[in-house]
């Protein structure tokens, strides 16, 4: 039995909200991405905006229902560099370096709902390699998106997102997903970025998840940090992601982590 919230049409109205917030968050940052600032510095800049715009940060004192972290998680966003895959913790020590790639992951609520979105951003000018990752990540993560419609079964967002990044010999994270969200941070169902075609659930109109690729110039498994929330590419390779928070209307989807 699927335990899938159908959101109401006053429920989509406020993650909406959320998911604007979040969105305008990811537009801000961008300026201030440069050789020299710190993760944390960035992570408090952002705090600052969340809060002056009537939202909070899901991410502060998160505990992931014991699936990752020990404990709450203690900043405002996830910021995942280079050999990163996600959940990087922003700290006053990592200092930005020309040619660096990050993840930077913003989830706001909102008088109660949620909005969770992530994008990459570069450092100056950086290698060949690290930009055709992002490049195949991006239309991965499109691809995927493009599965989205009311009918359609869950497995072929992953199914189109492995093909496609598969095809251009890069590698699928498996042990982090995208999830349901709105009333929750994290809801049913797991949104699978590898999958087997036509496999369930089927997508319902009213349903609201994340779809956000975890891309690897290396092998996909990942090996978690000390820190019980960095999750990190076991080979070292580099890794990237996007992630949007996706509705599915009565005949197709919109994307709610938009300005
Ligand atoms: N925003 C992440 C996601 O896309 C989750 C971060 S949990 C945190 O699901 F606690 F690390 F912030
Ligand atoms: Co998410
Ligand atoms: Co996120």
């Amino acid at each position: 039995m699927s335990k899938i919230i159908i959101k109401t049409p006053e429920q989509i109205e406020w993650i909406r909200k959320a998911g604007k917030l979040t969105a305008m968050t990811l537009d801000m940052i961008g300026t201030y991405v440069r050789a020299g600032v710190s993760t944390l510095e960035l992570d408090n800049i952002m705090n600052t905006f969340i809060l002056s715009n009537g939202g909070i940060s899901a991410c502060i004192d998160y505990k992931g229902g014991n699936k990752w972290g020990k404990w709450g998680y203690p900043r405002c966003t996830c910021i995942s560099l280079n050999d990163v895959i996600c959940h990087g913790i922003p700290r006053a020590d990592e200092i930005l370096k020309e040619g660096d790639i990050l993840n930077i992951d913003v989830t706001t609520i909102v008088d109660g709902y949620f909005g969770d979105a992530s994008r990459m951003y570069t450092v100056g000018n950086v290698s060949e390699k690290a930009k055709d990752l992002i490049a195949v990540t991006k239309k991965a993560w499109e691809i995927g998106i493009a599965e989205v419609r009311p009918g359609n079964f869950f497995g072929n967002i992953g199914y189109a997102i492995s093909q496609f990044a598969e095809s251009r010999w890069y590698s699928v994270v498996r042990d982090y997903t995208g999830h349901g969200v709105g009333l929750e941070f994290h809801e049913e169902p797991y949104v699978y970025h590898k999958a087997a075609k036509n496999t369930w659930p089927k997508m319902q109109a009213g349903m609201i998840f994340t779809i956000e690729p975890m891309i690897n110039l290396g092998k996909y498994a990942s090996k978690l940090d000390k820190d019980n929330w960095t999750a990190k590419t076991k080979d070292w390779s580099l890794s990237a992601q996007f992630e949007h928070t996706i509705l599915v209307t009565e005949k197709w989807h919109e994307i709610l982590t938009v300005v």
